[in-house]
């Protein structure tokens, strides 16, 4: 067996496949063998953190000991990929702004609602559902008595943590647009918060999209953004996480995933439509 540079047994190929399907099965993230050195790079901070020798030890506190489900928390909240930035992707924000918000207002003001619901359902520090926010204000929904809501999730507490903070480093706004700059963020130097008008638009929960449970009370989204999670997930997780999507939505309603994302094979239940040359599915 390996030993890592602290004199520690590397991760055999047996514990590998007991703690990648505990990771699977809490969170629909997979590891493939390809992936084991990230793995167990990311896990040895746990290690540390726990003062355990091997990672045969990490298994066992993980499955048998008192404390296993706040180190799950910590587990997740470690291997899970946050990055993530203010106006991410343009041309599907554009897409967003330019195509999707008129037509869910056309479509709604055909109603007596005047009421539009998105959903950010991996939000990560909170970029891109005050991105979104911060769009619908600049559309002016509000001033024409509009209502408008953001629920902004994540499986991670460590991410919404900063969210709720709502302070960023110079370096997450690298893609804003100075109109937005002026209006939407305060501060100078390295450190910036986001106007209050934005942030009020946005509430902040931990659901899991692999948990029907915690994603049953979602539901008449308008919008809802699932990008760059899905990348992480096999056919049958990401068939999951659709699925509760899917049902958190209105009919006629609108899914972004991320740029490099597909529902092709994971699902019939949208139609792709070509907004502002953006792929977005629309739900039948
Ligand atoms: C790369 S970030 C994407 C952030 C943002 N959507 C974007 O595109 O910029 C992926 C996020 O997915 C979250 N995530 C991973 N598995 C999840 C799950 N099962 N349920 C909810 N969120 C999950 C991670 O914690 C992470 O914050």
């Amino acid at each position: 067996m390996l030993t890592l540079g602290i004199n520690r047994p590397g991760l055999s190929n047996e514990t590998f496949l007991l703690l990648r399907d505990i990771i699977y099965k809490r969170c629909g993230i997979f590891f493939p063998e390809t992936k084991k050195y990230l793995l167990e790079t990311r896990l040895s901070r746990r290690l540390e953190e726990r003062n355990l020798k091997t990672f045969e030890d990490y298994y066992y506190f993980l499955t048998y000991d008192g404390e296993k489900d706040r180190e799950l928390q910590s587990l997740l909240n470690t291997i899970v990929t946050n990055e993530t930035s203010f106006f991410r992707d343009g041309p599907q924000l554009d897409a967003f702004r330019k195509g999707v918000v008129a037509k869910v207002v056309e479509e709604k003001s055909r109603g007596a609602s005047r009421s539009i619901k998105l959903w950010s359902a991996a939000c990560s520090t909170g970029e891109e559902p005050l991105t979104l926010a911060m769009i619908l204000l600049e559309e002016g929904l509000h001033l024409k008595g509009w209502n408008m809501e953001i629920l902004a999730s994540d499986i991670s507490d460590n991410v919404l943590r900063a969210a709720a903070a709502g302070v960023y480093e110079k370096y997450a706004l690298r893609n804003t647009p100075e109109q937005y700059l002026r209006k939407y963020f305060n501060g100078q130097g390295e450190s910036y918060t986001v106007s209050r008008k934005a942030q009020d638009l946005v509430r902040f929960r931990k659901i899991n999209l692999m948990e029907s449970l915690e994603t049953r009370m979602i539901r008449g989204m308008d919008v809802v953004f699932c990008r760059n999670v899905l990348i992480y997930f096999d056919d049958a997780s990401k068939k999951k996480a659709i699925g509760h999507i899917y049902d958190s939505m209105e009919k006629g309603g609108y899914l972004f995933v991320g740029f490099s994302e597909s529902l092709h094979n994971i699902t019939r239940l949208f139609r792709p439509v070509s907004i502002e040359r953006s792929v977005v599915y629309q739900k039948i």
